[in-house]
């Protein structure tokens, strides 16, 4: 097959590489040349920032000029071309729906080229990058309008999570291909040849808004159990000194009906999918006069839970956040990526501004560059110019008042040693993902502990080391 990858992003960057390994001839397009030069390049710190997935650049490597080639210009290689897969972005706009510039810009330029082209064969374009449901019909318009002959449009959408890119495009759990004609199916199935017929993955064929929807509905059903156990579990935990959270877990999700998955309590969930595709769920029910009190919910318990603990730190714990340092450990909005969309990292440094910090003392193992180049620009608000930058988690505690814990790095379970070597009680450790299994310990010996999904705990030492963060000290409601 001669397939199109439109758009060399997180999503298509990763397709076109492994759609290239399958022996296909793949022209990988996007409209950035700096992009281009850098796939083109081979050069690793190159690629990786900016798509950062293991495996990525050893299949780009693999396939490059054999059956992967990259390219800013799509005319030389329009002719021939069996599948164009749409990979865009498609951001949110305020009101929550869908930026779908870059995609009709993107579908206009095909249809020119499309329309145009000497050969008859079918090509069909095939929507990858999450888009409201009803899309497909719109590129087919698009195409129409331009006058486009023999042409099928088709729904493929992508379920990859960041950071398993490579592996989740070799091995899916699922194909789910939403097409209008036999002919359009068959095309598709011999792009996935590997894949049909699979004892272990399912592929599904259906209609283009069936396949728009799938993408819609899995996602926000994901974010779902992220806050269900965030809006009860956490709760729970947070009430009654006695429940044990990872119990809790054990017990819920030992009934094989119940998802593992989601179970676990954190300061929100971020990335570019999860915030981004309910906003727009939510607006494409409205539009249509649908109630959506249920998605409502779900998205405002996730936001909610994003700065939650630092209210918490005030109202239970008593903690002044003016004028106070705080180390704040993970960026990312996750572990193993330096992708720091939606973030909860970001409405927690925002926090932290707005309640008065003098510095943010900041450390992820890969999102610095990130951090610093793209969000807390201080440009952008003179404030972020009191985020500093830091080499070690030793280095970020160094010196600090309190601690944040706001992504789920492995590297942060064994903070406690960290923490009673760079900070002396009194100390507020603040923990959004439960990452110190030590935490009575450092209780102990004099620090305060408050975690997303239990009861704050105050520092057990002797009074006198009690101090800017036990309640004895400081009356929180004067204190806030
Ligand atoms: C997600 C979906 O998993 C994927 O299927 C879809 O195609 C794109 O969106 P991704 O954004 O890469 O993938 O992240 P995921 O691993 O799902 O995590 C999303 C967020 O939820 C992260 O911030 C993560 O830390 C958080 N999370 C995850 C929780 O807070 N609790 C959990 O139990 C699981």
């Amino acid at each position: 097959m001669k397939i199109i990858v439109v758009g060399t992003g997180f999503v298509g960057l990763p397709h076109a590489a492994v759609l290239a390994e399958a022996g296909h001839e793949v022209y990988a397009y996007d409209i950035d040349q700096n992009k281009i030069d850098a796939y083109r390049s081979g050069d690793r710190e190159r690629i990786e920032e900016i798509v950062n997935e293991p495996g990525l650049v050893e299949a780009i490597e693999e396939t490059k000029d054999r059956y992967l080639f990259f390219t800013s210009d799509l005319a030389p290689i329009i002719e021939g071309t069996d599948i164009v897969f749409m990979c865009l972005p498609t951001p949110p706009k305020r009101d929550g729906s869908t930026d779908l510039s870059y995609y009709t810009n993107a579908a206009h330029r095909l249809g020119e080229l499309l329309a145009k082209r000497q050969d008859e064969r079918r090509v069909v374009l095939v929507n990858k990058s999450t888009v409201p449901i009803g899309t497909a019909r719109v590129l087919q318009k698009i195409l129409e309008e331009h006058g486009v002959k023999n042409f099928g449009v088709a729904s493929n959408p992508e379920f990859l999570a960041q950071g398993g890119a490579i592996e989740g495009s070799r091995r899916p759990d699922r194909v789910v291909v939403g097409a209008d004609t036999e002919e359009d199916f068959d095309r598709l199935r011999r792009v996935y040849s590997q894949f049909v017929n699979h004892v272990r993955i399912r592929y599904l064929e259906t209609t283009p808004e069936t396949a728009e929807s799938i993408k819609y509905v899995a996602n926000t059903l994901l974010l779902t159990y992220i806050s269900f156990w965030n809006g009860i579990g956490a709760r729970l935990g947070e009430i009654y000194p006695n429940l044990r959270m990872e119990d809790l877990k054990i017990g819920v999700t030992s009934d094989s009906r119940i998802s593992t998955w989601g179970s676990y309590v954190s300061n929100g969930a971020g990335g570019s999918c999860f915030g981004k595709d309910i906003q727009s769920l939510i607006y494409q029910l409205n539009r249509a006069g649908r109630s959506t009190d249920l998605l409502q919910a779900v998205y405002n318990i996730n936001e909610y839970q994003k700065t939650y603990l630092i209210d918490r730190a005030v109202y239970e714990a008593g903690f002044n956040f003016n004028n106070k340092k705080v180390a704040l450990l993970g960026l990312a909005f996750k572990k193993r990526t330096n992708d720091m969309r939606d973030s909860s990292a970001l409405k927690a440094v925002e926090a932290l501004l707005a309640r008065g910090v003098s510095e943010i003392r900041a450390y992820d193992p890969l999102a610095m560059n990130e951090a610093q180049r793209t969000w807390f620009n201080p440009e952008k608000n003179h404030l972020f110019s009191r985020i500093t930058y830091h080499e070690s988690p030793r280095e970020a505690i160094e010196g600090s008042d309190a601690v944040y814990i706001s992504t789920d790095w492995e590297e942060f379970r064994g903070l406690a040693t960290t923490i009673e070597k760079a900070a002396p009680p009194p100390y507020l450790i603040i923990d959004g993902r439960r990452m110190l299994p030590d935490y009575r310990q450092l209780v102990a010996k004099g620090y305060a502990y408050l975690a997303v999904g239990d009861v704050y705990l105050k520092p057990e030492a002797p009074a006198e080391k009690t101090g800017a963060n036990g309640q004895e000290r400081v009356p929180a409601a004067a204190e806030a």
